[in-house]
């Protein structure tokens, strides 16, 4: 009974960095941890761009990064089959009560454009 009581309790955000979890941010693009390796904490994904005013929207692309406990950092390599945007994006960031609060930075010939995004899962569509 304890047991049961601190897990709904826990599951209450209905979120965690987990394997196959879908995060949205404000500009509403999506974030897909795909995996997330238990000895080193790799994580592997895709990130499908949906802010106004950038390229690279609408398709997804490949996402490496890393989970440490409540801590999480990725980068995108904005080049896929349909777009080379020739730029690469990292974030960095940390989940804390159903939301992962980043700041990134995006990097594309000598030029580093930083801005802040927050992320918040999306519930898992019913079969
Ligand atoms: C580019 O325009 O060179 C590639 C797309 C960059 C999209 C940026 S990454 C940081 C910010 N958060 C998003 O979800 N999209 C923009």
């Amino acid at each position: 009974l304890v047991f049961f009581c601190v897990s709904s309790v826990a599951m209450a955000d209905g979120a965690s960095l987990t394997a196959l979890s879908v995060w949205e941010n404000q500009r509403g693009s999506k974030l897909t941890i795909e995996t997330i390796d238990p000895t080193t904490g790799v994580l592997t994904g895709n990130y499908i761009n949906n802010a106004a005013g950038y390229g690279c929207i609408g398709s997804p692309y490949r996402v490496v990064g890393y989970v440490y406990g409540n801590l999480i950092g990725w980068s995108v390599r904005w080049s896929n089959a349909h777009e080379d945007c020739q730029s690469i994006t990292s974030w960095t960031g940390y989940y804390q009560n159903g939301t992962i609060t980043t700041q990134w930075e995006l990097v594309y010939g000598t030029q580093i454009n930083d801005g802040a995004d927050m992320f918040t899962s999306v519930a898992k569509r019913e079969l």
